[in-house]
């Protein structure tokens, strides 16, 4: 399959998944249940969920199984935007090209929908049918996101991000700080598929770590730069936030141009990585190369 046709194929997936999974909750609260699909199925370029299926693929995962692993990560990705865009975050009015949930419904709504759809990516993992081969895995499953989203990743990275608002930090903070807000979710995709490959190896496990990690920093530095180059039409939300927030970026304290040799730097790392992978690699190479290329 080409790798166009691929990636329509799952991001097609991911959304039914979504879809489904949300349609058969019963939430009493009939505005709740709708910000919670606000928040989690209009638009999102499911980037996650792509990487846990390439990821899982390269390794001869089934899909089936990466379902639940692709919509546990995308619950708690959009989990986090409905929160990021709070005023007492963010503060801003438009993502995916649309009205934040709280401008769309209310604050606390928009904090109750963020709480629940978190809450529901771990209903996901504990649930999911998952076939023999993997049921063991489950709770080492559920140990890697709790670690991924919570103050040891994404939520730590967020807290980190909020303290740097208004103050000079150096690279060495500016790099923990990108690698636990955006990094942990991503390197949570490539390796909890890659716990569902019976055959891996610990060194080829290293080797996909470091790829993800690698990454991970690129999407972020990215997000900054195209915060600063892009267009709301092309971004979908507002860009130069960071600057209008004062917030700490790459663009920030190496320039734009440093940003973009960092982001190419990283790119480059992460082709070594997985040149050391007995696997064919390809599309996890074309996803590195989306990463830096991308403008919205
Ligand atoms: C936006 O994430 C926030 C960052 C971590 C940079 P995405 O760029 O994945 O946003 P969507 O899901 O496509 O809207
Ligand atoms: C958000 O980073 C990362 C998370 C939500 C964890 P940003 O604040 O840079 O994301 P955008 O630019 O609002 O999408
Ligand atoms: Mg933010
Ligand atoms: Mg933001
Ligand atoms: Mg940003």
């Amino acid at each position: 399959m080409s790798d166009l046709v691929n990636h329509e194929f799952l991001q097609l997936r991911i959304n039914q998944y979504l879809e489904q999974q949300l349609n058969k909750l019963t939430v009493n609260d009939d505005r709740l249940h709708q910000a919670m699909a606000y928040g989690l199925l209009i638009g999102g370029k499911r980037i996650r969920p792509y990487l846990v299926y390439i990821t899982g693929e390269t390794l001869g995962v089934s899909l089936a199984d990466l379902d639940g692993i692709a919509g546990a990560l995308e619950c708690i990705h959009a989990y986090s935007l409905l929160h990021d865009d709070l005023p007492a975050m963010d503060d801003d009015d438009l993502r995916r090209g649309k009205p934040t949930c709280h401008k769309a419904f209310d604050e606390a709504t928009a904090i109750l929908a963020g709480d629940s759809l978190q809450t529901l990516a771990f209903d996901i993992l504990a649930n999911h049918s998952f076939s023999a081969a993997t049921q063991p895995k489950q709770l080492a499953l559920i140990k890697q996101l709790v670690t991924a989203a919570g103050y040891q990743g994404m939520c730590g990275g967020q807290a980190l991000d909020l303290a740097a608002t208004d103050k000079s930090i150096n690279l060495t903070q500016l790099e923990q700080l990108h690698s636990l807000k955006t990094g942990a979710l991503l390197e949570a995709s490539v390796l909890m598929a890659a716990e569902c490959a019976p055959a891996i190896t610990e060194q080829d496990k290293q080797a996909l770590k470091e790829y993800a990690q690698l990454i991970g920093l690129a999407y972020q530095v990215q997000d900054d730069i195209i915060d600063i180059t892009s267009t709301q039409e092309q971004l979908g939300k507002p860009c130069g936030s960071d600057l209008a927030a004062n917030k700490s970026t790459y663009p920030a304290l190496l320039g734009l141009q440093g940003a973009q040799q960092k982001a190419e730097n990283l790119f480059q790392q992460a082709l070594q990585a997985l040149a050391r992978l007995p696997y064919n690699t390809q599309s996890l190479a074309d996803f590195a190369t989306f990463i830096i290329k991308r403008s919205h």
